[in-house]
């Protein structure tokens, strides 16, 4: 079942008018994606990705996770932002937040080189003492510095435990075809490569080896994933202008025309959670340039509620919220009965927790909207290979769509750049000698 854009829940708000008038500048954005004519044209390769990829290196992928699970009780992977949300967020959203604590025959899964923490690295290191391992490091670019900095410290640990031919047995290296320093170090090392498709920037790569591999170790089907993906592009294009990414394109930005400056991506399952996280990367940075765009927030319902619930329902009124929506119950466990109801909750006994949750929803939803928060609501039916797919297409299409409506290149990220200056000006990196000296001077002034 495709993933559906429920827009009931909004009432007959001035919000419906409003994107409608967005009409003309969506059908501009919809001939941009399909001719792939429009700003960062040279990144759209994941629009056909879903139907046209390299069959031969999902092959291999399948291959390798099968040995990495062999022969592996830990897989580490270093990445950052694109190169490990996507991957994060399938691995919650098909096994489980606790996947590492959980029983399983696939190797436990860490994420290292999103941060310059070295506590983060030394933990991971020493989780991994006296267990096989394997490692994956993912950068398109190649020269990532903190997900460089976490190779090196890796590799050395590695080196310092296995054979040259072992490491080549259990480092794989996802980068550009051609060219950066990870490609060198792979073939100096003879570690086996994988591709991060030229045309295809990070935050829309999860559906390419940089997620699939990962993801292809923690035992799920990544032909299934590829289907739910292909299955919502045929959707989402055959429905046209009227198709549910694109609705969702417009209601983002009708919202902002009216006042409503963050969107929170919510859900009311935890295993969402980095799902919410990648969606963040996702839009913050397609949207986020020249002084415009949505500010992309996330909760997790019903936690959330007892942290974020005050303010949602009550403060600056600046908010409106997307539901990530599970339509079918995923799970048995009902509310128990007790003789004694001390608890008071005998009223709800022999209700499963889906409904539970259904009213949690349903009620706060109608809380919100009383409140001035707004929804929508995207639905998916289960947590399943197929419905990731499904949800990461339709994302990425709107995504798309949106920030062109918006008026800005959804595929580059100038602003990324101003830390890194500012940081390799402060660490005394050749090349930044000026940047450096007009730094020093503003911290001193
Ligand atoms: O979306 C993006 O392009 C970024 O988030 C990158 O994925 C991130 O900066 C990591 O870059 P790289 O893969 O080159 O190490």
């Amino acid at each position: 079942m495709p993933i559906k854009l429920n827009d009931t829940y909004l009432g007959q708000g001035a919000c419906r008018t409003e994107a409608a008038a967005f009409l003309p500048l969506l059908r501009d954005a919809d001939e941009k994606i399909r001719n792939k004519s429009g700003a960062g044209n040279d990144y759209v390769g994941w629009i056909d990705l879903p139907v046209d990829y390299d069959r031969e290196e999902v092959a291999r992928i399948k291959k390798t996770a099968a040995a990495i699970q062999a022969h592996s009780d830990i897989f580490v992977v270093i990445g950052i932002g694109g190169s490990y949300l996507g991957a994060k967020a399938a691995i919650d959203f098909l096994r489980s937040p606790n996947y590492n604590t959980i029983r399983k025959r696939t190797p436990d899964i860490y994420f290292i080189g999103n941060s310059f923490s070295g506590s983060e690295i030394l933990e991971v290191i020493s989780l991994c003492e006296g267990k096989d391992v394997s490692v994956n490091v993912v950068s398109k670019s190649g020269t990532t510095t903190e997900s460089a900095i976490a190779f090196r410290v890796m590799l050395s640990y590695m080196q310092s435990r296995y054979s040259k031919d072992e490491l080549r047995r259990r480092i794989f290296a996802t980068t550009d075809a051609h060219t950066g320093a990870l490609k060198q170090l792979a073939d100096e090392n003879g570690f086996e490569t994988y591709v991060v498709p030229e045309d295809i920037g990070g935050r829309f790569s999860v559906l390419s080896a940089v997620g699939l591999l990962p993801i292809a170790v923690c035992g799920a089907d990544i032909d299934k994933i590829l289907a739910g993906a292909a299955a919502e592009r045929e959707a989402l294009f055959a429905a046209g202008l009227s198709n549910d990414a694109y609705k969702y394109a417009l209601y983002r930005n009708a919202f902002l025309a009216d006042g409503k400056e963050v969107e929170i991506l919510c859900s009311y399952e935890p295993a969402l959670r980095s799902l919410t996280e990648w969606w963040k990367q996702l839009f913050g940075e397609s949207e986020g340039k020249d002084g415009k765009g949505i500010f992309p927030a996330s909760a997790i319902f019903s936690t959330d509620l007892h942290s974020m619930g005050q303010y949602i329902q009550d403060g600056r009124r600046m908010l409106f919220e997307t539901v990530v929506r599970q339509t079918e119950c995923g799970c048995a466990l009902k509310v128990p009965y007790d003789e004694a109801d001390v608890d008071k909750l005998n009223y709800i006994a022999g209700e499963s927790l889906f409904d539970v949750n259904e009213k949690a929803f349903l009620g706060t939803l109608y809380a919100h909207r009383d409140g001035g928060v707004p929804s929508l609501v995207v639905e998916y039916e289960r947590r399943d290979e197929f419905s990731f797919g499904a949800l990461v297409y339709f994302f990425c299409l709107a995504c798309a769509a949106s920030a062109y409506i918006l008026g800005v290149n959804p595929f580059n990220q100038p602003g990324v750049e101003a830390y890194k200056k500012n940081m390799f000006a402060l660490l005394g990196k050749p090349g930044y000698e000026k940047e450096r000296e007009a730094l020093l001077a503003k911290i001193n002034s």
